[in-house]
């Protein structure tokens, strides 16, 4: 009886280990590669794109494509794998990976004020092949989101930079963009940029660079719609909020400023999603908050460390002579800043680009990201090691006028 007993109890374990063995697995996305090989998918602005003349959103921007690379993380070398043709330009792109689907949104020929967003499926060699592609409120679609947890089978999240809109769509169970649930109006004068949403997935915040303000909204996850609560001010007049990360804690909201140069600090009132600003604004060049030649540079983007202890900000150089940066700093456990880490030159430019990502993943790629570079097309593949960022490998693609955002497949 006794040995009976501690057989299945052995037999129960055995299933239980199995059971974790394969949802570890699950959370790692790829039972067809070996571990600690990843893939990026990128993209690019078009490649007829003018940074000039698509400032007003009405430039043809000529032919997208989608990049996909294999970061090996034990060798540390990022390889190109797959040049896709594109249905539009994707300056910006979002992963569902419940579904194997990723999102973009679409510098497709302008057609009465309005663009698109589309859908691709990555396929087993992580290659991506065409889902759909839907209309977009306005005409100049730039950064989008996916909430695996919102609705159904997920949301899908745009905003436009030139016309004030943005918009909620349902997903299918493939992945699919399938139908607008919700129209987001703003005020003339708007040019949406970014999200940014607590962990708890409570909050959903929009940063507004040409308001100079951040829309806070309350998250409805059974559908994925949202209400407006509050808006909140950088810490200047002019300062562009762009984009924004949020602490795994849920307790700091880390905003960098286009124009100001700047990551300003707030905390997240827990109730009402409130933001309180610190007083705490941080320098994203070597030249402090307020460089003389500003004019010549522009924040872009800002990113945390899968393992919440570096925050990360990158900024642009205007003039294609000098190099944009990526700043970090350490965090404690709690959100709170720790330490300026370093200020660090980009390898150009940056261009329209400079964009990070970080790994999702916390194996051997867990301190690595990646930069995008539209000014002369490459991605590069960086590791923090210790205090220091080593640039790793670097892939030059040129010809079509690489490189936008970037998303971390597997
Ligand atoms: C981009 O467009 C502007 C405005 O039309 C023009 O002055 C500039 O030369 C163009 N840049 C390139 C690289 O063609
Ligand atoms: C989504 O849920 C909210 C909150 O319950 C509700 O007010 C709204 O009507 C719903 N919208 C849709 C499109 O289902
Ligand atoms: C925004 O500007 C447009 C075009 O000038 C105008 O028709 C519209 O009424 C304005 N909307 C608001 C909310 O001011
Ligand atoms: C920020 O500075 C203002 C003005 O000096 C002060 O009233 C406020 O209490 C400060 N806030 C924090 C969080 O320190
Ligand atoms: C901006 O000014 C700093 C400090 O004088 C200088 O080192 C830097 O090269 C300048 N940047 C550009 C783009 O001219
Ligand atoms: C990529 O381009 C840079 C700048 O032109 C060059 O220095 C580097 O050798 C190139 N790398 C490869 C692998 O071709």
């Amino acid at each position: 009886m006794v040995s009976v007993t501690r057989a299945r109890k052995h037999l129960l374990q055995v299933l239980w280990l199995g059971l974790v063995f394969a949802q570890s697995g699950r959370a790692h996305g790829d039972h067809h590669h070996p571990a600690g090989t990843h893939h990026v998918l990128v993209g690019n602005f078009g490649s007829a794109y003018n940074v000039t003349k698509m400032l007003d959103g009405t430039q043809d921007v000529g032919e997208g494509y989608l990049y996909t690379l294999a970061v090996d993380a034990h060798a540390k070398s990022l390889t190109l794998t797959h040049t896709t043709r594109a249905a539009a330009a994707h300056p910006w792109l979002s992963v569902n990976r419940k579904a194997n689907v990723v999102y973009g949104s679409g510098w497709s020929p302008p057609n009465n004020g309005h663009r698109t967003f589309s859908s691709y499926k990555i396929e087993r060699d992580f290659s991506v092949s065409h889902l759909n592609t839907v209309t977009s409120c306005g005409t100049k679609p730039i950064a989008n989101d996916f909430i695996a947890e919102a609705g159904e089978h997920g949301v899908f999240y745009g905003l436009d930079f030139v016309t004030p809109c943005g918009e909620v769509w349902a997903v299918d169970k493939h992945g699919a963009i399938s139908n607008k649930i919700q129209a987001l109006e703003f005020a003339n004068g708007s040019t949406l940029h970014g999200f940014a949403t607590t962990p708890d997935l409570k909050y959903m915040y929009l940063t507004n660079l040409g308001l100079n303000t951040v829309h806070s909204y309350a998250l409805h996850l059974p559908n994925g719609t949202v209400t407006a609560l509050a808006d909140f001010a950088p810490s200047q007049l002019g300062a562009g909020p762009r984009h924004a990360a949020i602490t795994s804690s849920g307790a700091y909201f880390y905003l960098i400023d286009e124009e100001g140069l700047r990551v300003d600090q707030f905390t997240i009132d827990p109730e009402e999603g409130a933001l309180h600003f610190t007083n705490t604004s941080l320098a994203v060049t070597p030249f402090g908050l307020t460089p003389a030649n500003a004019s010549l540079y522009w924040g872009d983007e800002i990113v945390i460390s899968n393992d919440g202890k570096t925050l990360y900000a990158s900024t642009r150089s205007r003039d294609i002579n000098f190099p944009g940066y990526i700043s970090a700093w350490s965090l404690a456990s709690d959100g709170s800043l720790e330490d300026t880490l370093f200020i660090l030159p980009t390898p150009e430019a940056g261009g329209t680009s400079n964009i990070l990502s970080v790994s999702p993943w916390d194996d051997a790629s867990k301190n690595m990201l990646l930069l995008t570079d539209q000014d002369t097309d490459f991605v590069a593949l960086y590791e923090l090691q210790g205090l220091e960022l080593v640039l790793l490998d670097r892939v030059n693609i040129t010809g079509t006028n690489c490189c936008s955002g970037s998303v971390w497949l597997n």
